[in-house]
């Protein structure tokens, strides 16, 4: 399993160090949250915070987005050369066109699905994307519970996934933790972003590390 920590659940006054601790501990991709209060009610970081993160992280960005202006984002977000940038499929009119301007860019494309989205309205777009993140909380907020119906979605994705040809890999994004981490793997889930789980802890490698099943 792979690790992406989302810095939402990060301790904003010594970002810095936050982000050094979760590279060393051995994460996989630093997921980063952008919202706009629009999309979801919540506001996070823009270009000027994320641009930082850019320059202390040494493992690659994962960017979420949460926002209206998918198109306007993107370009905005592009130059910071992150591995994936993902955009919510509830939220835009023109998905086909959107992944082929974020491959321009030479970054990854990836589509959300929030709980209540089926895969197959994406069965189309499977072999245009790189991953695909299926939310397990209703995007807006760290620390919020689990909703476990997300690990039917990820076995009937991962069969689409299969028959379609395509190297899409699953992410799931919300309320992950040591006790859910088996029952994700078992459906055939690539990588797990984990805020409060991992930056609540004591220890952020051992957190990390317990995620790697
Ligand atoms: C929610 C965000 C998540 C969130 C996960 O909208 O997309 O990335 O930070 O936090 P936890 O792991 O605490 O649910
Ligand atoms: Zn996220």
């Amino acid at each position: 399993m792979l690790v992406a920590p989302s810095i939402l659940s990060a301790d904003f006054g010594k970002l810095n160090d936050d982000i050094e601790a979760i590279c060393d501990g051995g994460c996989d991709f630093v997921h980063v949250d952008v919202m706009d209060g629009h999309f979801v009610p919540n506001l996070t970081i823009g270009p000027v915070v994320v641009s930082a993160v850019a320059k202390i992280a040494t493992k690659p960005l994962d960017i979420h987005l949460m926002v209206e202006n998918n198109s306007f984002f993107v370009d905005l977000f592009a130059p910071l050369k992150p591995k994936f940038i993902s955009f919510h499929i509830e939220e835009e009119k023109h998905p086909h066109r959107l992944i082929q301007k974020i491959r321009s860019y030479g970054i990854k494309p990836a589509i959300v699905l929030n709980p209540h989205t089926h895969p197959r309205d994406i069965e189309f777009l499977l072999n245009d994307l790189d991953m695909i993140l299926l939310m397990s909380v209703n995007p807006g907020f760290g620390g919020q519970k689990f909703i476990s119906s997300v690990i039917k979605k990820a076995k009937i994705l991962k069969k689409m996934i299969k028959k379609s040809g395509s190297k899409c890999l699953i992410e799931v994004d919300g309320g992950v933790n040591d006790q859910n981490i088996r029952d994700l793997k078992d459906a055939g889930v690539d990588i797990v972003v984990a805020g409060s789980y991992v930056f609540n802890s004591q220890n952020y490698q051992k957190a990390i590390q317990s995620l790697k099943v």
